[in-house]
Order: structure tokens, then C-alpha cells, then sequence
């Protein structure tokens, strides 16, 4: 045997022992694919939400001292699309960077960061209704009302869960959870709806262009449809079994 066809031979022998590769094999029944597809989903939705709150944060700090418009968009966009889109994704066992964390671990990432997000989110939101002598007379305006309603709700709606608080046996602390996965869910998509009213305000596009905009409306609305399809499919799994358990 030559030299190189006993090389071939060690190589193909040892990649029959790698565990890693017995781990791939035994799971060769289309989780695999499915775990690799969501993998990547996950890459993607985190290189989207890094470019829009870079791009956003560009134009926000376009110059200091910060106005109460430019802390409007900081505040309002680390919050909702930074803090909160990552509070979202960290209870999934699959995200990223807290794929390694314990369940409780995750939990404790997802409610320290949401109450962050919110925060910040709040505080950009009241900055520029406090600036502003007409309130509400927007689009943008009336959508960053109703994120900012969703996301008070959410807030006490996720204490209530966090201490699976049940109000008597009228609600159970599993309702709190699907009202929880709804109301948050909600909060960060309408807020990405009113951050894609604020792209096609005047001085956005003054900035950058009429179709770097709709790029970064693209942008948003992909990864925050991307993010709130977990949560959703989790909320109608779980009608389903409540309503299944009902009717057998
Ligand atoms: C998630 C992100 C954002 C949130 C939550 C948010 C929230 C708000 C809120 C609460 C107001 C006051 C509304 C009122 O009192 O009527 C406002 C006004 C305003 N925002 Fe934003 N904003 C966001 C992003 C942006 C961006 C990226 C721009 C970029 C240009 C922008 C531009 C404006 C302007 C021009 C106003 C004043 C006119 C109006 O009310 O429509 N906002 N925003």
C-alpha cells in the first residue's frame, strides 16, 4: 500500500470514531437540517438588529450636544430594538449567546433586559412627547403611544409570571404566560412599525435617501417578523393544548 492510500485510510478509520460526527449521524432524521436552518436564522436576525440600531445610532449622533430629538431616537431604539428584541430571543435555548445558560439562568437574562429595554424605551418616548406641544397627531406618534401602553402592561403582566401570580382561580398563571407572550411580543413589533414611520420622516431621508429608508424598513421588518414567529407559535401551541384538554 503507498503512502498516501494508508493516509486516506487512517483519515476515512478516524472519521468513523469522531463523536461529533456520531452525534450528526444519529440525528440524520431532519432535526439536523432544522437545527442548522435555525442556526443561521439566528445569525441573520442578530446582523440585522446590529445594522439597524448602528445605522440608527449614526444618525441619532450626527451631533453633540444630543437635542431632545436626537436622545428620543438613542433611548427609543437601544431600548425596544437593541435590549428588548435580545430579551425576546434569550429565552429561546438556541440564541446565541445564552444557548449555554441554565433555563433559570436565561429567565434571569430575559427579565433584567427587558426591564432594561423598557426603561431606556420609556424614557426616549417621554423625552419627546414632554419636547412636543400636540401629542399623538402622527402616525408615528399614535404607534409609539401604543408600544409604550403594550409595554407598561407587559412589565406588570411579567412580574405576575416571573412570581406566577393567578388572580383566584379566575386567571391562572398559565393565561398570565400567554397574555405575557402576546403583550410582549406586541410591544417590540409595533414598536418596529413606528421606528419604520420614523426612516420615512423628512430628516431621515434628508440624511441618507429615499431608498436607503425602505432598506432599512426591509430590515426591520424582517428580523422583528423573525423574532415574534417564535413567541406566536408558542401561543398557539398552547391554546391549542388548553382547548384540546377542554374538549377531551
Ligand atoms: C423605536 C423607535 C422610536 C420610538 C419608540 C419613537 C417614539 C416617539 C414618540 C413617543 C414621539 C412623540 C409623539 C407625540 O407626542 O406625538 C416621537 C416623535 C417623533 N419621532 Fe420618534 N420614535 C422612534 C424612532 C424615531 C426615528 C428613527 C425617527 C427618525 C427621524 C423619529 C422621529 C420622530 C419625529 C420627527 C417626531 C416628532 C413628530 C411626530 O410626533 O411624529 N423617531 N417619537
Amino acid at each position: 500500500m503507498s503512502e498516501n492510500s494508508e493516509r486516506v485510510t487512517l483519515l476515512n478509520e478516524s472519521r468513523e470514531f469522531i463523536p461529533s460526527d456520531a452525534v450528526t449521524d444519529s440525528s440524520n432524521n431532519g432535526n439536523y437540517q432544522w437545527m442548522v436552518f435555525r442556526d443561521c436564522m439566528n445569525t441573520f436576525v442578530h446582523s440585522l438588529i446590529a445594522l439597524s440600531v448602528f445605522v440608527t445610532l449614526c444618525f441619532a449622533f450626527q451631533s453633540i450636544p444630543l437635542s431632545a430629538f436626537q436622545l428620543h431616537i438613542c433611548l427609543s431604539v437601544a431600548g425596544y430594538q437593541l435590549l428588548m428584541s435580545h430579551g425576546i430571543l434569550s429565552i429561546a435555548c438556541y440564541n446565541g449567546w445564552s444557548s449555554s445558560m441554565k433555563h433559570s439562568h436565561r429567565r434571569r437574562s430575559h427579565w433584567i433586559l427587558q426591564l432594561a429595554g423598557s426603561i431606556l424605551a420609556i424614557a426616549g418616548s417621554v423625552i419627546m412627547i414632554r419636547h412636543k406641544t400636540v401629542n399623538f397627531n402622527t402616525v408615528h406618534g399614535k404607534l409609539a403611544l401604543a408600544a409604550l401602553t403594550f409595554t407598561c402592561v407587559s412589565l406588570l403582566n411579567g412580574v405576575m409570571t416571573l412570581y406566577k401570580v393567578g388572580v383566584g382561580n379566575a386567571v391562572s398563571s398559565q393565561t398570565f404566560k400567554i397574555s405575557h407572550l402576546m403583550i410582549g411580543s406586541s410591544a417590540f413589533a409595533v414598536s418596529s412599525v413606528c421606528l419604520s414611520f420614523g426612516f420615512i420622516k423628512e430628516s431621515f431621508r434628508n440624511w441618507s435617501s429615499n431608498e436607503f429608508a425602505y432598506i432599512m424598513i426591509a430590515i426591520t421588518s424582517s428580523y422583528t417578523i423573525i423574532i415574534v414567529l417564535k413567541p406566536w407559535f408558542t401561543i398557539i401551541s398552547k391554546l391549542t393544548n388548553k382547548v384540546k384538554s377542554k374538549i377531551c
